[in-house]
């Protein structure tokens, strides 16, 4: 039997939405109600390594998470793998005597290891970092052909956020037209170095995992929400607009304005859900008045914050100034070890305070 092994490895960094997206109008495709915009994270926090490596001595598709197996069973898994195996082409490493023709990768096999550079616990478990990685470290094993925003595409059928990490900087998911999802894709705004003075902070509320899931709590919402279908129709639209403009001229204040209100509304929304879903604490609304009333003591926006399925606070400083300001204020409000479990962890620079 032939003994060859090839490998790809990749990085992939998790991204945090500033305009949401909540509910599916396709479940099996995952196609939004609504265009979202978010902010890749950069590397060095917070993000997925993935190798990926094929053998003819491999009898089965393998998946490894955190040095754990788990199933591909799972229909994402498969809608990924399918979708890439279908473009694969000719792959040749001469200097290994290696040559993969396209035919072959039907009956290939994978073994696929990926690790999270932050602890799983956290609470801050995206699978928009894992599955951004998983479709583009099997897109360079396999020798694909497609382009970022293709790939991004299959990457968004194993979790709808995941589409997001294919680039960095920001980055907006187009919801589309189609009904096969050929037009629900990501496209970059700005490269991370266009809006490179903001300074993102992770504030961990509760490293307890979320009770409602994303895919369950937004089939309620979409179901029950009179709130969503306003919000879908009427507000993201324009809001979209508004952020992609905020972004480009470095607008702080309406970035800001765009971001908190956002995040206000999703809350409000899973509110409006029956039975109404709760992901915010006791905790992450003190966090929300402390910011308010910071912004407003100032007289213009200095920080906005932003929550997904979680308590745990996004905030964004407009400068590292204001970050490093935000940080002590943070600590002597919220001390760690105290009753409300709260760690800082920094990114945009180079250090985790605390972990
Ligand atoms: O892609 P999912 O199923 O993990 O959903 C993500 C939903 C939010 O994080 C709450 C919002 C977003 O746009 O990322």
């Amino acid at each position: 039997a032939e003994k060859w092994v090839l490998m790809v490895t990749a990085q992939t960094p998790t991204n945090i939405a500033v305009i949401k997206y909540w509910g599916k109008r396709d479940e099996t495709l995952i196609l939004p109600v609504n265009d979202s915009i978010s902010v890749t994270l950069d590397p060095d926090h917070l993000c997925t390594t993935t190798t990926v490596a094929v053998s003819p001595s491999f009898d089965q598709d393998r998946m490894w998470l955190n040095g754990k197996e788990i199933s591909l069973g799972g229909g994402r898994y498969q809608n990924c793998l399918k979708e890439i195996r279908s473009r694969a082409c000719d792959v040749e490493d001469k200097e290994k005597g290696i040559k993969i023709e396209k035919k072959d990768w039907q009956k290939l096999h994978l073994h696929i290891a990926s690790f999270n550079n932050f602890p799983t616990a956290a609470g801050l478990a995206s699978s928009a970092a894992g599955f951004a990685c998983l479709v583009f470290s099997l897109a360079k094993l396999m020798n694909l052909k497609e382009n970022q925003s293709q790939l991004s595409a299959i990457a968004r059928q194993g979790s709808g956020s995941a589409c997001r990490s294919l680039f960095g900087g920001f980055v907006k998911w187009i919801m589309g037209k189609e009904g096969n999802g050929s037009d629900s894709l990501a496209v970059q705004l700005v490269d991370e170095e266009h809006w490179n003075d903001l300074v993102i902070i992770i504030a961990v509320v509760s490293s307890r995992q979320k009770e409602t899931s994303s895919t369950t709590g937004m089939r309620e919402s979409v179901e029950t929400s009179l709130l969503l279908q306003h919000r879908a129709k009427e507000v993201v639209p324009k809001r979209i607009v508004q952020m992609e403009e905020a972004i480009q001229n470095h607008d702080f204040s309406s970035f800001a304005q765009l971001t908190c209100a956002d995040s206000n509304q999703f809350h409000a929304v899973c509110l409006d859900t029956s039975p109404p879903i709760f992901y915010m604490n006791d905790t992450s609304h003190r966090i929300i008045s402390y910011v308010e009333r910071w912004n407003r003591s100032v007289g213009s926006p200095q920080v906005a914050y932003t929550f997904d399925a979680g308590p745990n606070a996004v905030l964004i400083a407009r400068n590292r100034k204001i970050a490093t300001e935000l940080l002590q204020r943070l600590l002597f409000f919220f001390p760690p070890n105290s009753e409300t479990d709260l760690n800082s962890y920094v990114l945009g620079d180079k250090s985790i305070l605390r972990d």
